[in-house]
């Protein structure tokens, strides 16, 4: 069986202070919890501070992005050996925002996918269409194409090892949710596309939902066969909704 997993994905939000009390919070929040695995993917800068409040704590934690390179003259970016010295577990590959306002394709998204794979940390790999391409009914094709290209570079079994989130592009912070139905039914393809290349590894893969997930609509998308818990945006900040989100499942 699938464990359930809710990452919560801070993007660019918090500061030491804030980080400290929302995590206090969460720890003590989601103690009793038994059934779930809870993560939150923070800023770069606060890592260090996260994983000194954290470890020992039965929550995990992450980046949101890396580099695809190695070390080297790379103004500006995070090396995964980097992520290392912070015990981190997860790093968010391919989040919608950083294709559409970074310029990330289908090919640096799956480097991505592939360095993170390489020093030990496990991508939690975003794919999803946006509203036009779902509109004229291309929102499986898209999907498709996002998982080829990890699939071509690092083979159908590395997704093993990963996290999908499907995200689509028109739920991410709008408020408007995919319905269950429409989610599981997205999920359901994932799988089963996996399933054609390796049955095990489409029966193991986590494919969590993300898209304007909140307290009152998560255990109804949590209670879909294919979703296995959920990436939060917004809601991830603010305590209360973060740990009832954790809870749903
Ligand atoms: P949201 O963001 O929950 O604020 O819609 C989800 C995400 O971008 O991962």
């Amino acid at each position: 069986m699938r464990t359930k997993l809710v990452v919560g994905n801070w993007k660019m939000n918090g500061n030491l202070t804030q980080n400290q009390e929302l995590l206090n919070a969460i720890i003590t929040g989601t103690r009793e919890l038994r059934d779930v695995v809870c993560a939150v993917c923070v800023p770069y800068p606060y890592l260090q501070a996260v994983q000194l409040v954290l470890k020992d704590t039965h929550i995990t934690w992450g980046a949101q992005n890396v580099s695809q390179f190695d070390f080297g003259a790379y103004t500006g970016e995070v090396a995964a050996e980097m992520l290392l010295d912070f015990a981190c577990r997860y790093v968010i590959v391919g989040h919608s925002e950083r294709r559409s306002l970074f310029g990330e394709d289908n090919h640096t998204v799956a480097e991505k996918f592939k360095k993170t794979q390489s020093v030990g940390l496990i991508p939690i790999l975003c794919v999803g269409e946006t509203l036009a391409q779902r509109e004229i009914g291309e929102t499986e094709r898209v999907i498709d194409e996002q998982l080829d290209a990890v699939i071509k570079l690092t083979g159908i079994n590395s997704l093993a090892q990963s996290v999908i989130a499907y995200e689509p592009v028109w739920a991410i912070g709008t408020g408007r949710t995919a319905t269950p139905a429409q989610a599981q039914s997205v999920h359901a393809f994932i799988r089963s596309k996996l399933a054609k290349q390796n049955t095990e590894v489409a029966a193991s893969v986590q494919i969590l939902y993300g898209g304007s997930v909140k307290s009152n609509n998560a255990s109804d998308l949590f209670a879909m066969p294919d979703i296995d818990g959920g990436l939060i945006g917004g809601a991830s900040l603010i305590a209360g909704e973060f740990i009832s989100i954790c809870s749903a499942v």
